[in-house]
Order: structure tokens, then C-alpha cells, then sequence
């Protein structure tokens, strides 16, 4: 049976747009924070499969969505690297900040091996999931694991990343190198679990300059997709560029994905009017539209499927879900999406 979802990907248009939503497994869920309680650690759950299978599914059982997507971090790289990575309750990821004397520290040799629990979860997803469903692999894009991994946590403006890459070009080099080979070769082995599609997570595209961006951002991606394409010929992706606004059209064209994700920032008009007429998009809800929920949270979804029916769109939000997010108004976005145009 078609995959929708997969085929808008590939460039063909729906009467509906099918739809997923960034993060639709998590906190929002009590079925998801049940089994949460059950592990002592977040990575715990990650690479336990039969949980993070069972983590993947709760969303689909609820919701009538198009797609699943692994139950993972992007931070089980500069695990898989031996960097300590932590989960704080309550607080986000705490890493032990990589310097450039220590970069010689990590390894990437391991990371297939050790991320071994993340592919049987894809296996045991792809098992159990009905043959209209997507399943969605995904990891983070090398500049914006790199952020976590120099700042040892999360940052409003990913300042001490940018500084190393500005004082130390070569080390950040070395360090966007080791991210690009151990990302390439775990999305291979993704495919190879029964990922149909694989979104590359760039969360921190903002904040960087035109020249910044050119080299932190399209260059990994772009060798990224290649690297993948050169084991799977026909590798599907979609590239999610938070925040990179009017470098959207650059980052298409220089890293080859087939579909891009829209943040909420994004005019719908100016998607439209700069990218190549035939590109799938996804996006872009703003997500606390969907926490808020009612009558603002209607218009505005039906405008951003009128908006790109003109071309494959993906319905989405243009960020995370947020966990404080009523699941009632979760149930009324995916019947308003499904109904269709
Ligand atoms: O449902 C899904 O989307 C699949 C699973 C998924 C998670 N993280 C689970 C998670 C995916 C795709 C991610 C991606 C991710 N992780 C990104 C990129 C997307 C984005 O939001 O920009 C980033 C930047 C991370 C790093 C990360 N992981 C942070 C900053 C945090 C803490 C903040 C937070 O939202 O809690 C995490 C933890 C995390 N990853 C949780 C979940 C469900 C919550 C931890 C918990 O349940 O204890």
C-alpha cells in the first residue's frame, strides 16, 4: 500500500496533506510519561528498544497521523562519540564541553556499534506499523549537535559555538568532519532498519551570518545527503533549517534534500514566492497556537493548507510540541488537517 506521507516527500501531491508532528512522541502524554517513569534515565529509555518502539507507536494509537517517528535524541551521537551526555530533569542536556585539545578524545569507529539498541527499535517499529504509515529516521545536523557539544548544554544564542568555529576553523572542521561521517553512517544503518525517510534535525540555523551558514550548515548537510545517496541511491530527506529564513533557498539548493521543514517564522507567501515551485514543504503551526488552542488555531491552519496547496506539503508544526499542550486540541488539528482541502 502507498505511503502518503513518503510520496509527498518524493514530490507528489495529496488531496490532503498528510501530517506528523515534531516531537509527537513526549510529555504531552500521559501514556508517554507512564513509561518514562518506569526508566531511571532518558538515554535509558532510548536505547531500551521495546520501549522506545512502544514510545513511538502511543502517538499513532491515539492520533490519526501519517507517520512515526524512532523515539531517539539527537544526542545520542556525541554519545555514541564517548562525550558524557546527561539528561537533567526537568533542566535539558548537559554534556561535558568538548575543547580543542580533547577533540582527539572522541571516536567515531564505535558509533553503529553502540547505537545497535536504536536500530532494533526501527525494526520492531517497522513490524507493527501498518503499511500506509512513514516511518521517520532522523538525526541532528552537525552544527547544531556541535552547539550542545561545545556549550555542554543548550544556549539562546549558541555563542560559544560560534566563537570556536570563528577562533579555532580548523579544529571545528575536524569536529563537523567526525559529525558528518558518524551521522552519515548511522542513517545508513537507519535505512537499513526500515526508515522509509530521514529528517535532519538543524534546530540552530539562526545566529550565523551568510558566510557562517554557507560552511556550519549547507556543506555538512549537503555531504551528508551525498554520503547516504552513495549507500541508498534513492535516500529520501527532508531538511528542517530552523530559523534560517531568507538563507531557506540556499540551504535547498546546496545540501539536495526533497523536502524542507518550515518554522513558524517562515511567511507562508515568502516560502512560496522563493522556493522551486515543485518542493514539498512541512510545517510551519506555531506550536503554542496549538497549545492556546480554539478558533485563532483553526484560521490559522486552514491558511497554511490553503496556502501551499498549490505544491506537496506536509502538515506539521514549525517546532516541537510543547509539553503543557491539551491533547484535546491535538485530536481537533489532526481532524481539521484530515478533512482535507
Ligand atoms: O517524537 C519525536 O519527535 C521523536 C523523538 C525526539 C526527541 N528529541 C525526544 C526527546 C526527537 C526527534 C528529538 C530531537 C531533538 N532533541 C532536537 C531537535 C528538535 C528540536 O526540538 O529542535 C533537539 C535540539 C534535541 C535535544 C534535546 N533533547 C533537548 C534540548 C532536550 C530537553 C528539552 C526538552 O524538550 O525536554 C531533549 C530531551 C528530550 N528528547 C525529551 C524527549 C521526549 C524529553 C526528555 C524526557 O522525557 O525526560
Amino acid at each position: 500500500m502507498a505511503k502518503p506521507l513518503l510520496a509527498t516527500v518524493r514530490g507528489e501531491r495529496q488531496g490532503r496533506p498528510p501530517l506528523w508532528i515534531m516531537r509527537q512522541a513526549g510529555r504531552y502524554l500521559p501514556e508517554y510519561r507512564a513509561i518514562r517513569e518506569t526508566v531511571g534515565t532518558f538515554l535509558e529509555l532510548c536505547y531500551t528498544p521495546e520501549l522506545a518502539a512502544e514510545v513511538t507507536l502511543q502517538p499513532l494509537r491515539r492520533f490519526e497521523l501519517d507517520a512515526a517517528i524512532l523515539f531517539s535524541d539527537i544526542l545520542v551521537i556525541p554519545d555514541a562519540l564517548g562525550q558524557t551526555v546527561r539528561f537533567e530533569h526537568g533542566e535539558g542536556p548537559r554534556l561535558e564541553p568538548i575543547t580543542p585539545d580533547g577533540l582527539g578524545r572522541l571516536n567515531a569507529d564505535g558509533v553503529v556499534e553502540h547505537l545497535a539498541p536504536v536500530f532494533e527499535t526501527l525494526r520492531r517499529v517497522k513490524a507493527d506499523l501498518a503499511p500506509d504509515k512513514t516511518l521517520i529516521g532522523f538525526c541532528g545536523s552537525p552544527w547544531t549537535v556541535a552547539t550542545y557539544m561545545i556549550a555542554g548544554r543548550g544556549s539562546p544564542d549558541q555563542a560559544a559555538a560560534r566563537i570556536f568555529a570563528l577562533r579555532h576553523p580548523e579544529a571545528m572542521a575536524q569536529l563537523l568532519d567526525l559529525l558528518v561521517d558518524a551521522s552519515a553512517a548511522y542513517l545508513i544503518a537507519q535505512l537499513e532498519a526500515g526508515a522509509d525517510v530521514l529528517q535532519l534535525f538543524e534546530s540552530w540555523a539562526m545566529n550565523i551570518d551568510e558566510r557562517q551558514f554557507a560552511q556550519l550548515v549547507i556543506e555538512p548537510n549537503r555531504r551528508i545527503v551525498k554520503a547516504v545517496r552513495a549507500a541508498v541511491p534513492d535516500a529520501a530527506f527532508i531538511g528542517f533549517p530552523r530559523g534560517a529564513a531568507g538563507l531557506v533557498p540556499a540551504y535547498v539548493a546546496g545540501t539536495g534534500v526533497n523536502a524542507v521543514g518550515l518554522d513558524y517564522m517562515m511567511p507562508i507567501g515568502t516560502a512560496d514566492a522563493s522556493l522551486p515551485a515543485a518542493l514539498p514543504v512541512q510545517g510551519n503551526l506555531d506550536p503554542l497556537r496549538l497549545l492556546a488552542g480554539g478558533e485563532q488555531m483553526e484560521a490559522r491552519i486552514e491558511e497554511i493548507i490553503a496556502g501551499f496547496a498549490g505544491r506537496p506539503h506536509i502538515f506539521n508544526l514549525g517546532h516541537g510540541i510543547v509539553p503543557e499542550t491539551p491533547i484535546g486540541h491535538v485530536e481537533r488539528l489532526v481532524e481539521i488537517v484530515r478533512r482535507g482541502r
